[in-house]
């Protein structure tokens, strides 16, 4: 029998890396093998995000380039699914605008997958399976086969949805309700991802830190640490993403007492001002978050806090936005990633008024990038002379002498490949001999 090829294209976050994943997974029990060259496939999936307009119009834009390849293979099947077809009017605009699209399916939809292959295969018309979740809640679903794109490091979702609906954001309307998985479906999965030999594993979530509410009996994110931690072997733990309202002392204690979970912490600040925060939905002040950082520094003193701002929400003045540049200031973050606000249609802040111009929120985004550049090159000079164990992630993009590595603070670490072979997926022991913002250069010391 001929070999059947799949191209999966991931946007947005981890999130729908994990969820392309499954996708493979799925594909793979119905005879299909991956492929990196999009001209060979038989079956090509968009898997999209909606977070900013970017997002969308590059799912767009790359969409419609796959309608010259529709006409040099009539049977070549193309599929769009993620985030940003949950919209409706999304939807609407694939079936007027890009009729070379076979089929498209929602983020509830994903357990579905073989199902809907199966139907799309031999489908005469194009097929549309977008439910909204009122209607259709999305439930969780264990045992799909996944099919990994790396065996050092894996993303393992604890839970979907999100219920914060923060007044910018679509996640809420595109992703769901809250639901978690159950403690003993993770624990397995993470002791198969360590047995086999994986060295860092990422546990996902849009708020981690409300995982377990929703369980029949509810349990902490800090006790899922502290039971995944007790799985033996060499690995490091990383999670993603904390809402710093639910963030809890008791989950900063777990970190500093357990060995394997990763000395960095993102949780996500948005805005300096309480008044845009309020505005924003994000229902904690400045000053409970700066606590927390506090805290974390305190109980963990090489810890790596990063964060996510976004500039120019609606109504932000000049005095709001200096609250953000001041908070920067306190906080010494070792990563920002910084936003300019996109509205999105359907969520409050896209209804209010006094949306901030362009050329104001592109001056505020360069000096917040100047500030912070010059914070992250202070705080990575401290660490020239230091000893750092990190993981190996093969040979450096920019220089093939040299390998990358990242250090269990999630720092990137660059250094001149020695003679022993370093296998990706190794980990190494590195001194750090020079500091720049984003990137560090170390040697090896072992
Ligand atoms: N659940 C995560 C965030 C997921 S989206 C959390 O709450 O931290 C990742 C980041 O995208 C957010 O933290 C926010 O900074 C940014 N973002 C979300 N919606 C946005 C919008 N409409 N415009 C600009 N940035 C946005
Ligand atoms: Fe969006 Fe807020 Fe939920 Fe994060 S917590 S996904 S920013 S609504
Ligand atoms: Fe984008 Fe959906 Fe993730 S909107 S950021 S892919 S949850």
């Amino acid at each position: 029998m001929e070999e059947k090829r799949i191209y999966i294209n991931t946007f947005g976050c981890q999130q729908n890396e994990a969820d392309s994943e499954t996708l493979m997974g799925i594909a793979g029990t119905r005879g299909y093998l991956p492929t990196e060259q999009i001209e060979e496939a038989d079956l090509i999936i968009f898997n999209t995000c909606a977070v900013r307009e970017h997002a969308e119009l590059k799912a767009l834009s790359t969409t419609g380039q796959l309608k010259h390849l529709k006409e040099k293979n009539k049977n070549l099947k193309i599929g769009l699914c993620g985030c940003m077809v949950q919209q409706e009017h999304r939807k609407e605009d694939i079936k007027n605008k890009y009729p070379y699209v076979d089929f498209v399916f929602g983020t509830n939809q994903l357990s579905r997958f073989g199902e809907i292959l199966d139907q799309a295969l031999v489908a005469k018309k194009r097929l549309f399976f977008v439910e909204d979740y009122s209607t259709n809640p999305g439930t969780i679903c264990e045992g799909l086969p996944v099919k990994r794109k790396f065996s050092h490091r894996a993303y393992v979702s604890v839970m979907y949805g999100c219920n914060n609906f923060c007044t910018y954001c679509i996640v809420p309307y595109v992703r769901g309700r809250e639901r978690s998985r159950k403690p003993d479906c993770i624990y397995n999965e993470v002791k198969g991802l360590v047995e086999s030999g994986c060295r860092e594993i990422t546990l996902l979530g849009q708020n981690v830190n409300s995982y377990g509410k929703d369980l029949e009996t509810p349990f902490p994110f800090a006790k899922l640490l502290e039971k995944l931690s007790s799985i033996e072997g060499d690995y490091v733990l990383k999670f993603m993403t904390s809402h710093p309202k639910d963030a809890s002392f008791e989950l900063i204690d777990t970190m500093a007492k357990e060995k394997h979970v990763e000395r960095h912490f993102h949780l996500p600040m948005q805005a300096g001002s309480d008044r845009i925060l309020a505005a924003m939905n994000r229902r904690y002040t400045s000053e409970r978050y700066f606590e927390l950082v506090d805290y974390m520094r305190k109980k963990i003193p090489d810890i790596a806090i990063t964060t996510d701002i976004i500039v120019g929400f609606p109504g932000e003045t000049e005095e709001d936005f200096e609250k953000t540049l001041e908070a920067l200031r306190t906080c010494r973050f070792d990563g920002v990633f910084s936003f300019i606000y996109s509205p999105r249609k359907g969520t409050p802040a896209a209804e209010m008024e006094d949306q901030i111009p362009a050329e104001v929120t592109r001056d505020r985004m360069a000096r917040l990038l100047e500030l912070q550049m010059q914070i992250q090159t202070e705080n990575n000079e401290k660490l020239v002379g230091k000893t750092i164990r990190a993981l190996c992630e093969g040979e450096s993009k920019n220089d093939p002498a040299y390998l990358s590595a990242r250090s269990d603070s999630g720092k990137l670490i660059h250094f001149l490949k020695p003679e022993k072979e370093i296998a990706t997926g190794d980990f190494v022991t590195l001194r750090i001999t020079e500091a720049r913002a984003i990137m560090l250069i170390g040697e090896i010391t072992v």
